[in-house]
């Protein structure tokens, strides 16, 4: 097979091998099964001599009497030897599934964050879907073929030789043809699959696009736009599945032919005294039964390649991701509890190497316990800046210390455990708001801990309305809460967490004054003995704020608390002028 020389589908195939070795038990039953069934199938076909010959044509009483039961015993060995292949082999397929589908799934929680959004996730999630079924489509296909079709091809021949050598020579012939078909069809299949694989991708990231957007999509009219989308990439898949039926089906198509010329040939043959000996009908019938009975396995064996292909482009595309390395974790320093003093060192940091820097020269101190404010237009790089503290990027240059120690230095689960966090964009799951509360290694927590923190962060104030209250469902990303509940469920959730370190990326922008001032007295409680970073672009709720820094295009122009900004009268002092009469204007 021209696969075995390539040594990346070589090691595609050992790994697919290593999930389907651990299930040795079922494993024998299933070649058990398997081999049973082709000696039954054998069976059959080898009855048919005396069948013809001697109840038949002889009318021979002994074989009369016991060729039914023989009849009901082969059928109902073949039944149970059926029965016991197709559950075993399930049995193994549905394992080898879920154990693929974890080891993705497992990779995808410890992506590097670069990873994860530089990737479109369509193709990522079309992996775990399709990508692990059709891994063990193929995995249980070839495990059949090569196991129960061989050894059906192998007892065929066996028949066929017992019965008439001389017309067996006939086959023979056939045989090399056949095997040059499989290696002219075979070389089409990979190439297809890959392609099949990722449109599937792409027809996934599209259908996620319309369901999740679908609000933008009507009132922009983008319907128009999105089914020509969707149209393309299924336009894409359907062509690529076409190719691949295609060349599927006109290799059943050939080999079938052939088998119809074999079939001619050996009719002919029968029919000729000196190649078909003394054959008797009994003889010839079996001789041709096993021969029909070898076709269709020799079809699924002449197909094999393009399964087994078909198999490790999907294979490939799993193995791909889950060799991906995961984020750096060679940091071994573990702090308790950290006191929490914060510093950036001439940090720099971009994107991506080819682009301007996102922050250039960074450096600032926060001393434990107090309040940073991080203040600036929109894309000067607050978000980065503090996205860097537990590591989701790694500055380019510069240092980064938390008590003094470099944040590489410290184990990754260490250092962000000693963060809080209250993103820009809220994360809500799909779960009550109980549980999106108490996420993740806050599900140990105490349910008045819970009662306390949704207290503070004003969660209870909405709970109380709700008919479900703390269950209530939050749907996808938490569409069904209004923007500024689901940003007090965030809030409420890094409150749970009580980290020595809170991060506030615009932890209070949709809420209205009114609540802003009531959750920004709760935490500036919190805020009292804990080192805080606050972004905001209301300068109102950053007044407070211990040190203020203001970031113009990645760069720190000013630093200093807030009447010393505005004292210096600079970029601080005339955004918050601006804001100011935005707001007297507002009141009068
Ligand atoms: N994940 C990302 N990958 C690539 N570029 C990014 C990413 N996130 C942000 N950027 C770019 O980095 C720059 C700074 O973005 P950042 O989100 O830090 O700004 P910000 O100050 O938080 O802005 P805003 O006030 O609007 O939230 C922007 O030019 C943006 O295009
Ligand atoms: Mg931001």
């Amino acid at each position: 097979m021209d696969s075995g020389l390539n040594p990346r589908v070589r090691a595609v195939y050992g790994r697919l091998w290593r999930y389907v070795l651990p299930h040795k038990v079922i494993g024998l039953i299933a070649v058990v099964a398997m081999a049973a069934t082709a000696a039954v199938e054998g069976g059959m076909v080898w009855l048919v001599e005396p069948l013809m010959d001697e109840t038949l044509i002889a009318h021979n009483l002994e074989t009369v009497q016991w060729m039914p039961f023989a009849f009901v015993a082969v059928f109902i060995g073949r039944g149970i030897s059926g029965f016991a292949t197709e559950i075993s082999l399930g049995w193994i397929g549905r394992s080898v599934i879920s154990n693929l589908r974890r080891d993705v799934f497992r990779k995808f929680l410890t992506l590097p964050t670069r990873y994860i959004e530089t990737h479109s996730s369509g193709p990522m999630l079309s992996r775990m879907t399709y990508n692990v079924e059709m891994v063990a489509e193929s995995v249980t296909n070839v495990v059949t073929v090569l196991i129960r079709d061989f050894l059906t091809v192998c007892v065929s021949i066996a028949i066929m030789i017992y019965q008439s050598p001389r017309l067996f020579m006939f086959i023979l012939v056939l045989l090399p043809v056949i095997a040059l078909l499989i290696q002219v069809l075979g070389k089409a299949f990979r190439r297809y699959s890959g392609r099949i694989q990722d449109s599937i991708g792409e027809v996934t990231q599209v259908t996620d696009e319309v369901l999740s957007g679908n609000r933008v999509v009507k009132i922009f009219g983008g319907h128009e736009y999105e089914m020509d989308r969707l149209v393309e990439v299924d336009e894409r898949n359907r062509r690529q599945n076409l190719k691949l039926i295609r060349s599927r089906a006109s290799g059943v198509a050939v080999t079938q032919v052939i088998f119809g010329l074999g079939i001619a040939g050996v009719i002919f043959a029968a029919g000729n005294e000196s190649i078909n000996g003394d054959l008797s009908p009994g003889s010839f019938m079996s001789f041709f039964g096993a021969m029909m009975l070898m076709l269709q396995p020799l079809r699924r064996i002449n197909n094999i390649n393009a399964v087994l292909q078909r198999g490790i482009a999907a294979g490939d595309s799993l193995f791909k991701i889950i060799d991906e390395p995961d984020e750096i974790d060679s940091g071994t320093y573990v702090a308790e509890k950290v006191r929490g003093t914060v510093e950036f060192r001439h940090v720099s940091f971009s994107y991506k190497s080819e682009n301007a820097p996102v922050l250039s020269d960074v450096s600032f101190k926060v001393e434990a316990g107090k309040s940073i404010a991080i203040v600036g237009h929109s894309g000067s790089g607050k978000t980065t800046l503090a996205g860097l503290l537990p590591r989701f990027y790694d500055a380019d240059s510069g240092e980064i210390l938390l008590d003094g120690v470099s944040v590489r230095d410290y184990e990754l689960s260490n250092l962000r455990s000693n963060i809080s966090f209250v993103s820009q964009d809220i994360v809500l799951f799909n779960d009550s708001i109980e549980n999106n509360l108490a996420y993740g290694q806050l599900r140990y927590c105490s349910r008045s801990q819970i009662l306390e923190a949704a207290e503070a962060a004003h969660v209870i104030d909405f709970v109380k309305e709700l008919p479900n209250g703390f269950e209530t469902v939050v749907g996808d990303r938490g569409v069904l809460l209004s923007g500024g509940q689901r940003q007090r469920v965030a809030i409420g959730r890094a409150l749970l967490k009580n980290a020595p370190i809170l991060i506030l990326d615009e932890a209070t922008s949709s809420l209205d004054t009114k609540s802003e001032r009531r959750i920004q007295q709760a935490l500036e409680q919190l805020m009292t003995d804990r080192t805080t970073l606050v972004i905001a672009h209301r300068l109102s709720t950053v007044e407070n704020a211990d040190q203020i820094i203001v970031l113009d295009d990645g760069r720190i122009v000013e630093s200093g608390t807030h009447r010393e900004l505005l004292k210096v009268d600079g970029h601080y002092a005339s955004l918050y002028r601006m804001q100011f009469s935005e707001e007297l204007a507002e009141k009068s």
